[in-house]
């Protein structure tokens, strides 16, 4: 029998949008099993609670097979050497990510060269996507709903309308 084959996709996610969700679905083709992962504790500061943020990517997930959703603290390579994954995925929209994803794959490849990095790349549909475009948008009232899954832009309009507005 074939030994299952697991990947991390790490990332912020605040919150996760279809840029993502793209991402993640080409993923599960390559891996039987995919856990996406909100890092806790980021210095970024951040729109939505790892708890927020991880409740969206489950709603947002239900029913993909071979995902599995969880937040993590520390550095990705242990999370993913815990939990048997081979590889680490991330998405790559355009020049601009690679010298700070360049950076990452290194780093990340210093600390477990057992730990492949493996790059997809974005849609071209979702290039321009970010989340933090969909947080100022959203903040300022503007249409997001073809942009991030329909749970995040709920969750969007509640935010933004308890705030009253940026
Ligand atoms: O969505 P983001 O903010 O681009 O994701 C960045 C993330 C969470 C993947 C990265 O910051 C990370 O892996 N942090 C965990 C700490 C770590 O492993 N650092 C060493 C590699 S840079």
């Amino acid at each position: 029998m074939m030994p299952m084959r697991a990947a991390i996709y790490p990332g912020s996610f605040d919150p996760i949008t279809n840029g993502h969700l793209d991402i993640l679905r080409r993923a599960t083709r390559l891996f039987d099993r995919v856990y996406v992962a909100v890092l806790k504790n980021s210095e970024k500061r951040a729109l939505f609670s790892a708890e927020e943020r991880l409740e969206m990517i489950k709603e947002a997930t239900e029913g993909m097979p071979g995902v599995v959703c969880e937040t993590f603290d520390g550095l990705a390579v242990e999370y993913a050497r815990s939990r048997g994954a081979i590889a680490m995925v991330r998405g790559l929209r355009a020049v601009s990510d690679f010298e700070a994803e360049f950076k990452m794959a290194t780093a990340n490849n210093r600390l477990d060269p057992d730990i492949e990095m493996v790059y997809l790349m974005t849609s071209t549909e979702y290039s321009f996507l970010s989340s933090s475009i969909v947080r100022e948008v959203a903040s300022m009232g503007g249409p997001v709903d073809a942009w991030v899954p329909p749970c995040v832009a709920r969750r969007l309009r509640e935010r933004f309308s308890q705030k009253g507005g940026v």
